[in-house]
Formats: C-alpha cells, sequence, structure tokens
C-alpha cells in the first residue's frame, strides 16, 4: 500500500477552495475508502463534550445504529478517553466493542486533536483478518493532523 500517495491526494484536496468542514471530513473518507482497500466502513465520530458522547459525522459504508456512542464505550469511545490510536486486529477478542456489521473483523481508531485535546477520531473497519500495520497507525495519524484545523 502506498500511503504517501493517498496522503499527497488528500493534501491536494484539501487544498481546493470552499472547502467546508462537511465538505472537507467526507471527501477524505471517500478517499481513504476508495483508496485503501483494507479501509471498508470509514467514519469520523465527534465528541460533543457536554453530553459525553461521540456523535456520527460523515462517513462512507453501510448505515449504522451507533450514531451516538457515549464516551468509554465501545472501541471508538475507549479512544475518546484514552485520546491514543487503538488497533483492534481481531474484534471477536475485544470485549469492549459494539458491534456494526458481522462482516468487520478489525477496527482501527485515531484520535483527531486540537492543541492535543480530543475532539473527534476516524474510525475504520475491516472486512478483512489481521490488516493494519504501523503504517496504516502512521499514516491516519498524519491525516488525522491535517482534519484538525477544521475544529
Ligand atoms: N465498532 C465501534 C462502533 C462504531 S462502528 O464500527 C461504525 C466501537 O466498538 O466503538
Amino acid at each position: 500500500m502506498d500511503f504517501k500517495n493517498v496522503f499527497d491526494k488528500i493534501r491536494v484536496f484539501l487544498e481546493s477552495d470552499n472547502l467546508n468542514k462537511a465538505d472537507a471530513l467526507k471527501g477524505v473518507m471517500e478517499i481513504l475508502k476508495e483508496k485503501v482497500y483494507h479501509y471498508d466502513w470509514v467514519g469520523v465520530y465527534e465528541l460533543d463534550s457536554i453530553s459525553k458522547n461521540l456523535q456520527l459525522g460523515p462517513f462512507v459504508g453501510k448505515d449504522t445504529d451507533h450514531v451516538v456512542i457515549p464516551v468509554g464505550k465501545g472501541v471508538c469511545g475507549q479512544v475518546a478517553e484514552s485520546n491514543r490510536t487503538m488497533i483492534v486486529q481481531d474484534v471477536k477478542q475485544e470485549s469492549n466493542y459494539i458491534s456494526c456489521s458481522i462482516d468487520v473483523q478489525a477496527e482501527i481508531v485515531v484520535p483527531i486533536k486540537k492543541d492535543g485535546v480530543f475532539v473527534a477520531e476516524i474510525d475504520i473497519d475491516s472486512n478483512s483478518p489481521s490488516p493494519f500495520e504501523e503504517a496504516d497507525k502512521t499514516f491516519l495519524e498524519s491525516v488525522a493532523d491535517l482534519l484538525s484545523c477544521y475544529y
């Protein structure tokens, strides 16, 4: 996987004129889903710091029932608490996991930080077994850095 090419594509896309936050997030989710074979569902959850819930933002993939996730619940909620990337290579082994689809085998969740503080996250489900490598983490953390300017 040539993450550098995908990253360049995302950077060029974000330099387009007149991109509002929703367009920017949606466009980046579309590029990730289209360009990386093992990314099957790609979305953003944003923290509502008053209710302490994560709220689903732009996503690409099947509809999910999990539009609101409490902080601490599931892989997404754990990352909202830890503010650190979490990789689950086999969702069947993760006890604090919220299932969206029986097709999903693995998940990576990467925090988006504003001045170091958790504000949102990129959530990616994969239907492939143990698909994530260190390169996915490095790549997606760089993408999250690019997206932090929208918060
Ligand atoms: N699996 C996530 C829930 C969100 S869906 O993947 C879209 C979790 O455990 O937090």
